[in-house]
């Protein structure tokens, strides 16, 4: 919940015009542009539904306490994930920039 507050903090900040602050303000992906991202993962992710599509539903990824492979739903594990795929999800760590792959991450935390 904390993160949530700050990801919106920092996406109010960006919209009004503090853009330039934003590299200097951390690494705190943006939202928007990870939904876009997001978009190819959706073919296999749904988001707005339980239902498991090729993959399993992420909506709520962040309010679980573990993935399907039984680590802490986090940051670190999420990402990890992200980049090595596997069990039927293509690895991204080559696909993505790093910059998408954290404006993502940050799309997920609001899921
Ligand atoms: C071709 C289908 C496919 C695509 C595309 C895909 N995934 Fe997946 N994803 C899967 C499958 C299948 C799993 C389950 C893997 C497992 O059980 O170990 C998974 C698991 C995950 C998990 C862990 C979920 C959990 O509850 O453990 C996350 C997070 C995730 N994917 C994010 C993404 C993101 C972000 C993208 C886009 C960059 C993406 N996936 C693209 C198929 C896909």
């Amino acid at each position: 919940m904390i993160r949530h507050g700050f990801v919106f903090a920092v996406v109010v900040a960006l919209s009004a015009g503090m853009a330039g602050n934003a590299s200097a303000a951390g690494k705190a992906g943006d939202v928007a542009k990870g939904k876009e991202a997001f978009e190819q993962c959706a073919i296999c992710h749904n988001v707005d539904n339980d239902e498991k599509k090729m993959g399993p539903s992420l909506k709520g990824l962040f309010k679980r306490k573990t993935l399907q492979s039984g680590k802490p739903v986090n940051d670190a594990n999420v990402m990890m994930q992200i980049n090595n795929g596997g069990n039927g999800m293509p690895a991204y760590a080559d696909m993505l920039s790093k910059d998408d792959k954290e404006n993502i991450l940050a799309y997920l935390h609001t899921l």
